[in-house]
This record gives structure tokens, C-alpha cells and sequence, in this order.
């Protein structure tokens, strides 16, 4: 049963880039809670956040070096519900959407909801949303994979190679805790090449991704051949694009099946 009235929790994203990705709805959610919460990436959005509710305060500081991800997800959720049980609105901002490989965000709402409490998240812009724009991949013309990249090497997932395909966390390959710094383990590069070259040939190239954190500035979109991703430069905010193999004959039998069934003109 909802506690009307009681606290509630709005989780919004802030955009990749900077307070220019904002939405309006995420903006109202940030000026209108009692409390404010967030972890984004770069200055000028923290500033923003500070300014649009005085006392907000960062949960950045529940990453730590031998920390695991998972406990600081789960500290930070604690941090968040403490004043919803105490009655307040709620908002936690977090950068990109903040459903998309965001941990936290889900499980704030989940916890928040099985708890009684409202408790919405308002979608936001993502990492994927810009690379489709810097990009020019339309995920509905091939189909489109996206896998965390340990989880993709370590659970062998299954995945087409005539589809689109999106790698998050290159950044971070078998890395559970969180590290001062950039590209946490690119030795381990290496091994993702060899899995996808496996796949795909040795020449085939991807596309290391980065869109900026502000609203100026240029896309990184370097190039790589599959063989030589172990010498590629990746930071926390790559994401690898591999574009499709040629395209699957399409099963006429299968298309004139379904055409046969279209309602004719009456
Ligand atoms: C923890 S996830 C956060 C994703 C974010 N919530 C979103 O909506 O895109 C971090 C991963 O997002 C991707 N990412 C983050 N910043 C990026 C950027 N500036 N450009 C491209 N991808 C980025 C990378 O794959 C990175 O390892």
C-alpha cells in the first residue's frame, strides 16, 4: 500500500552532455524535492545540481578502491531511502538515463516501492542515444545488441554478428571495485579482441566511442581493427561500436506467410 503523503523518490537522468541533455521533467523533479542526490561527471552538472537545490549532496563518495561496486550501489541506495522514510521528496539525479547501466537507480525505486512508497524514474539521454546520433546507427535497421563487456566474455553470450552490437565497461574489463584513474585494466583488452575477432575476422573494425561531456566538443570515434583492439586507448567512458556483418537472406516463405494474413479492403 502507498504512504501517501509520506516521502517519495523521483530517480531522473541528467544527459551525457552536461545540463544540455536535461529534460524538463528532470529539471522540475530537481527543483521541486527536499533533498537532492546525485553522481554525474563533470563539473558544470554538479554546479548546476548545487545551485538548483542548495545542500544537494554527491554520492560519489560511496566508490572506493577494494570496495566492490555492488556495496557502494547498495550504500548509496541506503543514502537515498534514509530521508524518503523520513518523509521528504526525493531526488536522485544520476548522469545519462538513469536505468541504463545504472544499478542504483533501479534498485532505489524497487526498494523505495516495496517499502510503500512512491517512486518513479523519468527517462534520460544515454550513452547509446548519442552514439546513434555521432554515429549514424539506427538500431531498428539491423536489430542492436548491448552487453557489458565482462558480462559478455565472462557468461559467453550469445549474439548475432549480422546485428549491431554496443560493448559498455570496456573501460573496466573484470574490474569489480573502483580505481582512481582511467582505463582501469586495458590489458585485458586483449581478450575481448580475440572473442570478437573470433567472430568477426581480424580486420573487421569497431569504433571506439566517446561523446563529450559538454555540449561543445567533438565525438571520439576512432577506428580499430578487431585483431589490434589489445593497443587500442580506452577510458570509463568508452563504449565499443561493432557495426554488422552483411545482412541475412530473408526467408520469403516466412514473409509471404505473414503478408497472407494483412486484412484485405472490406
Ligand atoms: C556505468 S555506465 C553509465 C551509463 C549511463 N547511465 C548512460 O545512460 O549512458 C558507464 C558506461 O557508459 C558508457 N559511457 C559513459 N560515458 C560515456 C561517454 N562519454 N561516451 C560514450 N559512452 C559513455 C561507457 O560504456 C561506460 O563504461
Amino acid at each position: 500500500m502507498s504512504k501517501i503523503g509520506c516521502g517519495s523518490l523521483t530517480v531522473v537522468g541528467t544527459g551525457m552532455r552536461a545540463v544540455a541533455q536535461l529534460t524538463l521533467e528532470a529539471r522540475g523533479a530537481i527543483e521541486e524535492c527536499d533533498r537532492l542526490f546525485h553522481v554525474v561527471q563533470d563539473g558544470l552538472s554538479r554546479r548546476f545540481l548545487d545551485e538548483a537545490r542548495p545542500g544537494a549532496e554527491s554520492l560519489a563518495d560511496s566508490y572506493a578502491r577494494g570496495k566492490s561496486r555492488h556495496a557502494s550501489y547498495a550504500e548509496m541506495v541506503e543514502r537515498v531511502l534514509a530521508p524518503v522514510r523520513a518523509g521528504e521528496r526525493v531526488c536522485l539525479a544520476l548522469y545519462g538515463h538513469p536505468g541504463v547501466f545504472a544499478t542504483a537507480g533501479h534498485e532505489a525505486v524497487r526498494r523505495a516501492r516495496a517499502e510503500g512508497y512512491p517512486a518513479t524514474m523519468l527517462p534520460g539521454v544515454s550513452a547509446a542515444d548519442c552514439l546513434y546520433a555521432d554515429l549514424g546507427v539506427d538500431p531498428g535497421s539491423r536489430g542492436c545488441q548491448s552487453f557489458e563487456a565482462t558480462d559478455f566474455l565472462v557468461r559467453h553470450r550469445r549474439f548475432d554478428p549480422t546485428c549491431h552490437l554496443l560493448l559498455w565497461q570496456v573501460g573496466a574489463l573484470g574490474v569489480e571495485d573502483f580505481r582512481p584513474g582511467d582505463g582501469w585494466n586495458p590489458a585485458a583488452l586483449g581478450v575481448l579482441g580475440r572473442e570478437l575477432a573470433a567472430t568477426y575476422g581480424e580486420e573487421h573494425e569497431g569504433v571506439i566511442y566517446e561523446t563529450p561531456a559538454y555540449p561543445i566538443g567533438e565525438a571520439r570515434r576512432e577506428r580499430v581493427p578487431l585483431g589490434a583492439l589489445a593497443g587500442a586507448e580506452v577510458t570509463l567512458a568508452t563504449t565499443l561500436y561493432v557495426p554488422p556483418l552483411p545482412e541475412r537472406e530473408l526467408d520469403a516463405a516466412r514473409l509471404a506467410e505473414l503478408r497472407a494474413t494483412i486484412p484485405g479492403d472490406a
